[in-house]
């Protein structure tokens, strides 16, 4: 089934009401008191701030504050262009230019920056796991992919998508915008044309339960940003072997930005090194992502340590055939 503009909402709101299979206990705590009024939201936890737009002191307050971020970016060429766009979206969705977008936007940066043929208008990214579909909007608007594959689990993607309307306004949300539930509505979503010269690129959004339509997207690069050290191993091994299913049809490079370790409310303890990596990835950035160290408030000491060390790694993911893994067994 396909679903276009204003239906993919409609789809999705009658969807949040049932159970997400992909819900670890993380999300399925964060997303507790979560509601659809129609016209916005209740219970936004977990995925970044929707706060409204900062005036005054408090502006410029939390611009000197995100100066040590901006620091970072002037390392990366793209950098002052995505961060205009990430005022302009953030301005067209009525709310803060906050460190949750600064943060997209720095890696976006980094990105643009480590692979600049990669990312174009003739790419096809994928976005396990955004917020507010800050990155997916970003993608879209630096013209980083001509399409855009925005993977969720079904509330926070009714989040995502309700703000990807907010920027890109009704008409453009009809008209380039699908959710998929099968096969048959990837192989249509797939089909329509992007105009690559005038074009701002298209959306197709699946959710978490249906990731193994992953497998048949012709994906260029994927991202997962601090999403998949809240989500169950089975979970974040199932994304991996999806995404080497499209690996051995094309290249894909894979970016990974996670807590080296996570504790989820029910114990289950989540590890960036246990996650399914194979010796042959090529790997193309391994470090402490610098810009993910530390976070700011408006009151001393202001840059705080997140709870635990964040790892980013890039590589360009190995192509693991079935017959492969049998072998190993
Ligand atoms: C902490 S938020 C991170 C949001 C954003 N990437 C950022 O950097 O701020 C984690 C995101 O992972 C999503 N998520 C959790 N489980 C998921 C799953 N099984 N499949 C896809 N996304 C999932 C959540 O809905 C949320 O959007």
């Amino acid at each position: 089934m396909i679903y276009s503009g204003q239906a993919v909402i409609d789809y999705l709101a009658s969807e949040v009401t049932k159970e997400d299979p992909g819900e670890s206990s993380h999300w399925r705590k964060f997303h507790s008191t979560f509601r659809f009024k129609g016209d916005g939201f209740e219970g936004l936890q977990g995925f970044g701030g929707c706060a409204k737009p900062y005036r005054g002191l408090r502006y410029m307050g939390h611009r000197f504050l995100q100066r040590r971020y901006r620091l970072i970016g002037s390392e990366f060429p793209e950098f002052d262009k995505i961060d205009k766009l990430g005022e302009e979206i953030t301005t067209c969705e009525g709310r803060a230019y906050d460190l949750d977008v600064l943060r997209q936007v720095l890696t976006l940066s980094f990105l643009s920056y480590c692979l600049p043929n990669a990312l174009s208008m003739q790419a096809t990214g994928c976005v396990i796991g955004d917020g507010f579909a800050s990155m997916t909007s970003l993608l879209l608007a630096s013209r980083s992919a001509g399409r855009v594959v925005l993977i969720n689990l079904t509330k926070t993607l009714l989040v995502d998508l309700y703000y990807i309307k907010l920027w890109m306004g009704a008409a453009a949300f009809e008209s380039r915008v699908d959710l998929v539930t099968d096969e048959g509505g990837l192989q249509r979503a797939l089909a329509l044309s992007i105009d690559i010269d005038t074009g701002g690129g298209r959306v197709v959004a699946i959710q978490a339960s249906h990731h193994e339509l992953l497998k048949e997207c012709p994906v260029d690069f994927a991202f997962n940003i601090v999403s998949m050290q809240e989500m169950d191993l089975p979970v974040v091994m199932a994304y991996f072997d999806d995404l080497r299913a499209v690996a051995v049809k094309r290249e894909v490079f894979f970016y990974c930005c996670n807590r080296e370790e996570k504790v989820l409310p029910d114990g289950t303890r989540t590890c960036f090194s246990e996650y399914p990596w194979h010796e042959d990835d090529k790997i193309l950035v391994d470090e402490l992502c610098p810009w993910h160290q530390f976070y700011y408030v408006l009151r001393p000491p202001f840059y705080r340590p997140y709870d635990g060390l964040i790892r980013h790694r890039l590589v360009t993911l190995h192509k693991v055939g079935l017959n492969e893994e049998k072998l190993k067994q």
